[in-house]
């Protein structure tokens, strides 16, 4: 089955869907993105991500391209031609084509792109034995709660997590503290069974997986503290894990080389993996 995107009104085969080569969002990374998981069909979350979308947009004054239900509409469309049962809608918005210029033009529309593909499930293997992370400096700009499409930081990084043989880079402010991963975000447990992680602040993307986290954690009725932590507590924790769409909850077992806990995935970030896997299932 050919791969069919939706690009500024039209569904297209993939090679020959493109957008104009003064769009700004190739010129200036002027724009923003979402991503969905579908799981069984279902769009995991879309109510928050359409959100985050509509505030992303808002921040850096971009027209909304349509309303959410139209958008729900084109995302379900792309979905169904794309046959795609289990994997991921990838989401795009930009301040549109324009000659080159910083300002924002004055006329113009937003360019908006959706595709979706079919993902194989994570490996097992990474929930069951947890996965490696590295810590490095977070050189990124001081908007990260805005889903930009700006990320050649966030691609460095998980390079260099990648040279390293880890699965994320987690990044370090310059106060010490991390802030998040290159596409995920951080958490650890503390000794006392708390839960850690970053306050939603401007450092951060505020992510959905964390949201659905969040409620998990409310009914289950454990602790949880939003606040920056550093990278020897980091180590020092009982456990840590890290969250994102694509991911979804993996337990970290090993920071710059020494091991998290005893090394092994911790017991309640199995718990909340499960928990996690069971929300995006019961997805409507
Ligand atoms: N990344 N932090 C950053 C910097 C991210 O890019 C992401 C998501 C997250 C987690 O957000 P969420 O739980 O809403 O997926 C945190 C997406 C998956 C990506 O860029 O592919």
């Amino acid at each position: 089955m050919s791969r069919i995107a939706y690009v500024a009104g039209q569904y297209l085969p993939h090679r020959l869907a493109a957008v104009h080569i003064e769009d700004r969002g190739y010129q200036f990374a002027d724009g923003v993105y979402e991503v969905i998981a579908v799981v069984d069909g279902h769009l995991v979350d879309k109510e928050r991500h359409l959100t985050r979308l509509r505030r992303s947009l808002a921040e850096l004054r971009i027209a909304r391209p349509m309303p959410d239900s139209a958008l729900t509409i084109v995302i379900r469309e792309v979905v169904r031609r794309n046959g795609v049962d289990t994997g991921i809608v990838y989401l795009q918005v930009t301040r549109g084509a324009a000659p080159r210029e910083h300002a924002f033009p004055k006329a113009g529309k937003p360019t908006l792109v959706v595709t979706s593909r079919r993902t194989r499930p994570p490996d097992p293997k990474l929930g069951q034995e947890g996965i490696a992370v590295i810590t490095i400096p977070d050189i990124r700009w001081q908007r990260c709660d805005i889903k930009s499409v700006a990320l050649v930081a966030n691609v460095l990084g998980k390079q260099q997590a990648k040279e390293a043989g880890a699965y994320e880079a987690w990044q370090v402010d310059r106060d010490g503290r991390i802030t998040e991963g290159t596409s995920t975000n951080a958490w650890i447990v503390t000794a006392d069974n708390t839960v850690v992680t970053r306050a939603a602040d401007t450092a951060i993307l505020n992510g959905v997986t964390r949201a659905a986290v969040f409620e998990i954690l409310d009914r289950a009725g454990y602790r949880l503290v939003e606040r920056p932590f550093t990278v020897a507590e980091a180590k020092a924790a009982r456990e840590a894990f890290l969250t994102s769409t694509t991911a979804d909850l993996l337990p970290v077992v090993r920071i710059d080389g020494a091991p998290v806990g005893e090394g092994r995935p911790g017991r309640l970030s199995q718990e909340l993996r499960a928990a996690y896997f069971a929300h995006a299932a019961a997805a409507p």
